[in-house]
């Protein structure tokens, strides 16, 4: 599977630790290890001080699954996969859910890899533009039929919600 070089990634390789400001991050401000520690009840300090660094079970901590679980009212711990950051789930997902043929709806502006990951499976993509003087409102139903490629079917079309970085993604 060939991915075409990820732009946004090889702009921010350039000048991401170089420029004085960044006015264009996703990411979070993120907590100093010690803050976040500080708020760790007695059970939660001593799993942090007895952390070893080897591998865990492959679909994440248990203690983990169960504690995201808990934010959903009909998922289960045994339902949870976790991975180390947004662009790996976005590829499990698309390995998984989208075949050759399918189509693929994403927005745009969106991250390049929502589109390339999916063209890479051989899915006809339809970026969806999001614009500004709509109030950046995504309208699904008017693209698929703009787009006139969508499976008889109707298998996959679906979108991650930009600026969500855990990948957020509604399909139907
Ligand atoms: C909208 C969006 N989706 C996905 C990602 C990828 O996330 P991660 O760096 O956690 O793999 C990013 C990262 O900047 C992002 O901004």
């Amino acid at each position: 599977m060939a991915i075409p070089p990820f732009k946004l990634e090889r702009y921010f390789a350039a000048w991401e630790f170089v420029s004085p400001y960044l006015l264009c991050s996703s990411d979070i401000e993120g907590w100093a290890l010690a803050d976040l520690l500080a708020l760790a009840d007695k059970d939660g300090r001593a799993r942090w001080d007895g952390l070893s660094l080897g591998y865990t079970e492959y679909p994440g901590l248990p203690a983990l699954r169960a504690a995201i679980a808990e934010i959903y009212t009909q998922v289960a711990p045994d339902e949870i996969l976790t991975f180390a950051g947004a662009s790996e789930a976005i590829f499990a997902f698309m390995q998984t859910t989208v075949a050759p043929g399918d189509h693929v709806i994403t927005w745009w502006p969106g991250y390049q890899s929502l589109a390339e990951v999916a063209r890479a499976r051989r899915a006809d993509v339809t970026l969806l533009p999001l614009r500004h003087d709509e109030g950046w409102a995504a309208e699904c139903r008017s693209a698929a039929r703009r787009s006139g490629n969508s499976r008889k079917d109707g298998r996959h079309r679906q979108g991650s919600a930009p600026g969500s970085q855990p990948g957020y993604t509604g399909g139907s």
